[in-house]
């Protein structure tokens, strides 16, 4: 089963995941960033990025060395920014939808606590990828470290293995 992780991630929980997933599945680890960066302090983060988040923006990404043909399964590693998942990771999922729904898909979503649920529902519709693999929602995992969020990460690893 060859697996890539592709991740966005703007302060490191969801890279932290990303990459003991990848380590644990032996999986190509692929990081995705907007051309334009979101402010990452401040007043402004939460402003620019949660309103590029409710309006379902699509900035433009650098170039992501992405080739879907070399994979069977995709893990999509990405924050909830208010209630959606991250701009950069709905613009991936877009770009490449019709190769998505051709492969395992698993996500996991990082978070602080709320709208992780209503981030799925919207991949859903947007994706029309109905069923995932697998499905993690860890709780800042580097910010606030926990022995839930290690137990939830290591089951979601054991769903792919
Ligand atoms: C713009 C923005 C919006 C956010 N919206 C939410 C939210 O709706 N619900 C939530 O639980 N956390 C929200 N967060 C917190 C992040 O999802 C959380 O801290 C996540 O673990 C960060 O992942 P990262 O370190 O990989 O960037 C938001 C953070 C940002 C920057």
């Amino acid at each position: 089963m060859r697996t890539a992780v592709v991740y966005y991630s703007m302060s490191g929980n969801t890279e932290y995941a990303a990459q003991k997933i990848s380590e644990a599945l032996g999986a190509d680890l692929i990081r995705i960033e907007p051309e334009k960066p979101y402010p990452e302090k401040g007043f402004m983060k939460f402003l620019r990025g949660g309103r590029s988040a409710v309006t379902g923006e699509t900035p433009k990404l650098k170039p992501v060395p992405f080739d879907a043909d070399l994979y069977d399964r995709v893990v999509l590693a990405s924050p909830v920014w208010a209630s959606n998942l991250t701009p950069p990771m709905r613009t991936f999922v877009l770009e490449n939808r019709d190769r998505l729904i051709k492969k395992r898909v698993a996500v996991l979503l990082s978070f602080s606590g709320g709208g992780a649920d209503k981030a799925l529902e919207k991949l859903k519709a947007f994706s029309g990828i109905s069923d995932f693999e697998a499905c993690a929602v860890l709780t800042d995992p580097v910010k606030r470290p926990s022995a839930e969020n290690e137990k939830r990460l290591s089951e979601f690893i054991d769903k792919l293995k």
